[in-house]
């Protein structure tokens, strides 16, 4: 394949000249040849690229695995490293005086941290997190904003060799309470408040209550540390609430790092699944660190004089992976960003771009289409020259969305690289490079190295060119999950079992005559509503939890800004008089957080179900599209008019 032979379907952008002049990898061929490479010698590859990083003891084997019977994945077994050593130490001699974090608070207010102010401070926290009886191993829950003691609890949690969960602040206190009980927390660190935009949210209140209900459910954790954010008063539990700025300022900042082998645990990230309980998603050392270093440094092509702004909140893999854990193992500097895009007013990511000359910029196709919304006289007050390459993860783009980003925004001087991943896979899988790969909008193009994708159909056999299916990867990358915290039977169940050999990821795709894969979205009952991942499953169990519901079906909607929009269809329980949608949609937001909030809300008689009692969710994705015209043959349900019922009332008031 060459750039002039990639087929005219669809638009091909070929890397800027700019870009392939800065870029690690300045060719198709180049890359080919370095792609090749990583799946015919992975030993090689790998074993190469990890000599860079610091090691307490070399490995003895690059990748032993199991996919077939007990599903284990080694990487870099026998080795022994420390990924706070790599993030932050190893750079010490040299680049003690460069920015590691520019933080940037909701308010406007700056601080530049250091790469030395980051160890004394990791240093600090990890000697404090000692002294409260925190060990090796033991479980770290983390529920803050978007402060620099987030990164720095997650720093020194690695140091110490203690694994963090680190819950995203949008979620509630049941959400909080059920991680902090299945991950087994010894202690939780969170704040008074977050500033998110115009609203403040009573962190500490919501941690309280997580708190009592766990302790309620024989899961009591001794020790809460609070960082002072909002200033609000807020309860204090003595013996149990300690302030930080009371424990950790007083602490030494020498703390030696732990020494951890490959496979020891990192941290646990909790995500959505088609069942109503989420995953604990387990990472582990060695590997995690080398994919995340290596994928940021080829995907975005980081250089010393680079300044990285990723929007995402730490809260998710996203933040994890690409605002602490790859870009410090690169020494990179980096914006951290409390606030939201569109407060005080749409263009504050263009002000923040303008004001530190952001060069890399990474964001979720969702903020792009709400701020594309608001119209081209926002980024155009500010000058965006300093831009050079544009990232995008999360959900599909659309190639409108795709297009604007990449005129408005990059100017057509700046590569657009969107990125597929999954919290599972712990770094980018699959994605263009900034000077070697020419881009097509809407596609996620091309594996990075040593990944090997393909797109199945149901009997396991592969798709032909263009032919949707599932996607899968057919062998282990360094970053990849190792395990559901506590329910390995599920990690075979979700990503092993429905193609022996191959992990499955739930997405579908088509791989096109260019060997380029275009992401359609999940096939499984996980919606992904503003890049945000959620189960209809959860939604489902939150609704059926408020006393007047009986019975509830949630189905994903397009949605013009958010990708996905929630549509909950709701049956009453008999003798319940009519209520209104809203104190139905505030009980899930109560229960998951707001980010679950259905949009609409509509109610009914009764749920299309075929004899046996199985929900019919495809009739209702088409009547929640206002598509009643594709319902097609409805003679399996035990009741048909049930669905006419639904097509009424579909659009007429409830919402
Ligand atoms: C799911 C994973 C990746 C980190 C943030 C989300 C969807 C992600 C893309 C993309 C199309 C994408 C997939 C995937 N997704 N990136 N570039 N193009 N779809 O992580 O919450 O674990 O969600 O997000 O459906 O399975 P996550």
């Amino acid at each position: 394949m060459s750039i002039d032979s990639l087929s005219q379907e669809s638009r091909v952008f070929p890397p800027p000249p700019s870009a392939r002049q800065a870029s690690w990898i300045k060719d198709l061929p180049s890359y080919q040849k370095m792609y090749e490479r990583s799946l015919a010698d992975p030993e090689g590859f790998w074993g190469e690229i990890a000599g860079e990083f610091f090691w307490h003891r070399p490995w003895s084997r690059v990748l032993s695995y199991d996919w077939k019977n007990k599903i284990e994945i080694r990487w870099f077994e026998g080795g022994q490293t420390n990924l706070c050593a790599n993030a932050i130490d190893r750079h010490l001699p040299k680049h003690a005086d460069r920015t590691a974090y520019l933080w940037i608070g909701n308010e406007g207010e700056e601080k530049r941290i250091t790469y030395g102010d980051l160890a004394r401070d990791v240093g600090r926290t990890a000697n404090a997190l000692k002294r409260l009886g925190v060990r090796k191993g033991d479980r770290v829950a983390l529920y803050l904003p978007m402060i620099p003691e987030l990164p720095v609890a997650m720093l020194a949690c690695a140091r110490i060799g203690a694994v963090h969960s680190v819950i995203f602040g949008g979620f509630s206190s049941d959400a909080l309470k059920g991680r902090l009980m299945d991950s087994g927390a010894k202690i939780l660190i969170t704040s008074d408040g977050a500033f998110r935009g115009p609203k403040k949210i009573p962190l500490k209140e919501m941690a309280d209550a997580a708190l009592a209900a766990a302790a309620k459910e024989g899961h009591e954790v001794p020790t809460c540390l609070v960082v002072r954010r909002t200033k609000d008063k807020v309860p204090f539990s003595l013996g149990r609430d300690r302030w930080w700025h009371d424990v950790v300022p007083e602490e030494s900042p020498e703390c030696p790092a732990e020494v951890m082998d490959s496979e020891d645990p990192l941290f646990i990230l909790y995500t959505s699944g088609s069942t109503g309980k989420p995953k604990g998603v387990l990472h582990t050392t060695a590997g995690y660190m080398i994919h995340t270093a290596t994928t940021f440094k080829y995907v975005f092509d980081d250089r010393p004089e680079d300044l990285f702004f990723c929007t995402a909140d730490i809260g998710w893999i996203t933040g994890h992976s690409y605002l602490v854990y790859g870009p410090l193992c690169r020494a990179a500097s980096m914006i951290l960003f409390e606030g939201v895009p569109n407060h005080p007013k749409p263009d504050r990511l263009w002000e923040i771009v303008a004001k530190h000359k952001v060069t890399i910029l990474y964001t979720a196709p969702t903020a792009i289409r709400s701020l594309m919304r608001e119209g081209e006289e926002w980024p155009a007050k500010h000058d965006l020259s300093s831009l050079r390459v544009l990232g995008t993860v999360g959900e599909p783009i659309n190639p409108e969305a795709w297009m604007w980003y990449h005129r408005v925004i990059g100017k057509e001087r700046c590569p657009v690289v969107d990125t597929w991943w999954q919290t599972e896979t712990g770094g980018i899988l699959i994605s263009p490079l900034p000077g070697s790969v020419p881009t097509k909008p809407g596609s996620a193009c091309l594996p990075f190295f040593g990944v090997e994708p393909a797109v199945f159909r149901e009997d396991g056999s592969e798709c032909g060119v263009d032919e949707g299916g599932n996607l899968v990867i057919k062998r282990p990358w360094p970053g990849i999950m190792r395990t559901v915290y506590g329910h390995h039977e599920r990690f075979r169940e979700t990503y092993f079992s429905r193609y022996p050999g191959a992990y499955f990821t739930g997405d579908g795709a088509r791989k096109d005559a260019d060997g380029y894969y275009w992401i359609v979205g999940r096939i499984d009952d996980v919606l992904k509503v503003s890049g945000h991942r959620i189960g209809t499953a959860e939604v489902e169990s939150a609704l059926v939890s408020h006393p007047a519901v009986a019975e509830a079906a949630v189905v994903g909607f397009p949605h013009e800004v958010k990708g996905e929009g929630i549509h909950a269809f709701v049956v009453l329980k008999q003798g319940v008089g009519a209520i209104h949608e809203s104190p139905l949609r505030d009980h899930v937001a109560g229960e998951l957080g707001a980010i679950a909030k259905p949009d609409r809300v509509q109610f009914a008689d009764a749920l299309p179900k075929t004899r046996s009692g199985k929900i019919m969710r495809r009739i209702l994705r088409k009547i929640a599209e206002g598509k009643p015209e594709e319902i097609g043959d409805t003679s399996t349900l035990a009741d048909p008019s049930v669905v006419d019922a639904l097509v009424k009332s579909h659009g007429r008031g409830g919402h």
